[in-house]
């Protein structure tokens, strides 16, 4: 079959796109609209409700076709609500963003003295989150005949220093994981790995006069920071038909900081 750019459309798909509805500029909202606009119904899914209906809102007014949910990820009877609602709404699920994660409302304490409660919490959400939202739509993937996961790791975690960088690399240990155990069912399952990114959380995070920036300018390859737009070609490539090679991958979308060979 002759390659054709049709093969990165995603008419008539379903995508649920987690933490797609929290802080404004989010990178979850760019997914949202990335692959909205490449023709998929999108499930805006998130802890924050009001937040996921003004970015469903958005989407719609836009022409596109999305509702929002809210969900928290670490709460399995609440995952398993989202994916009825995400059938109910548009009859099944062919395509999971596992994007929510605890990443400004994380601790960054010293590993000897961080709290064991912040610890669980963290894998609660940014492990365990991805688990549980992947388990919950498997069954209907597998009904339809195959799904994309992707799930979002980040370059904190290579190497992991902190709890959040742990977190990001354990996901790293699901995604390889499901990669292996679904990929004969046609679900592929794969993560990206950002760089430093402009989302209104990265940028409270890390604002612009932060010396990390300095650090940044002196290891990227390209430029040190990008926009939550910059992830969207990734997540499109790995959601589509095109990308329908490619499992247990980590593609790092960081203007060349984590070099892997
Ligand atoms: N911004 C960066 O520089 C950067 C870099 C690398 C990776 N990432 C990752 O990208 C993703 C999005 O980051 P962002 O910058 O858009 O941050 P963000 O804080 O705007 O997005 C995280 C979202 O997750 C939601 N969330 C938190 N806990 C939840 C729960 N229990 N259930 C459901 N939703 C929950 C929040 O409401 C929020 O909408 C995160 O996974 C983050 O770790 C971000």
């Amino acid at each position: 079959m002759t390659f054709t750019n049709d093969q990165f459309r995603l008419d008539g798909k379903v995508a649920i796109v987690t933490g797609a509805g929290g802080r404004g500029n989010s990178i979850g909202r760019a997914y949202a609209f990335g692959l909205s606009n490449a023709g998929a119904k999108v499930v805006i899914a998130d802890l924050n409700a009001d937040g996921a209906k003004v970015v469903a809102d958005e989407i719609n007014a836009a022409g596109g076709n999305a509702v929002p949910v809210q969900v928290d990820v670490a709460n399995e009877a609440s995952t398993l609500a989202m994916a009825r609602a995400a059938e109910a709404a548009f009859g099944g699920v062919d395509i999971l963003i596992n994007n929510a994660a605890l990443m400004v409302d994380i601790s960054y304490d010293n590993i000897e003295t961080i709290s064991l409660e912040a610890w669980n919490r963290a894998f609660a959400v940014n492990l365990n989150g991805a688990l549980l939202c992947s388990r919950a739509v498997i069954p209907s993937m597998r009904q339809r005949g195959g799904g994309r996961i992707v799930n979002q790791t980040s370059g904190g975690a290579f190497p992991a220093i902190g709890l959040y960088g742990i977190s990001k690399l354990a996901l790293v240990g699901l995604t390889t994981t499901l990669a292996k155990q679904f990929g004969k069912e046609n679900i592929t399952c794969n993560a990206i790995a950002p760089g430093n990114v402009t989302s209104d959380a990265g940028k409270m995070l890390v604002p612009d006069d932060s010396p990390f920036i300095k650090f940044l300018e002196m290891t990227v390859a390209t430029k040190p920071r990008g926009a939550p737009d910059e992830l969207v070609g990734a997540a499109l490539l790995l959601c589509s038909e095109a990308g329908k090679w490619i499992t247990g991958q980590v593609i790092h979308v960081d203007g060349g900081w984590v070099m892997r060979p």
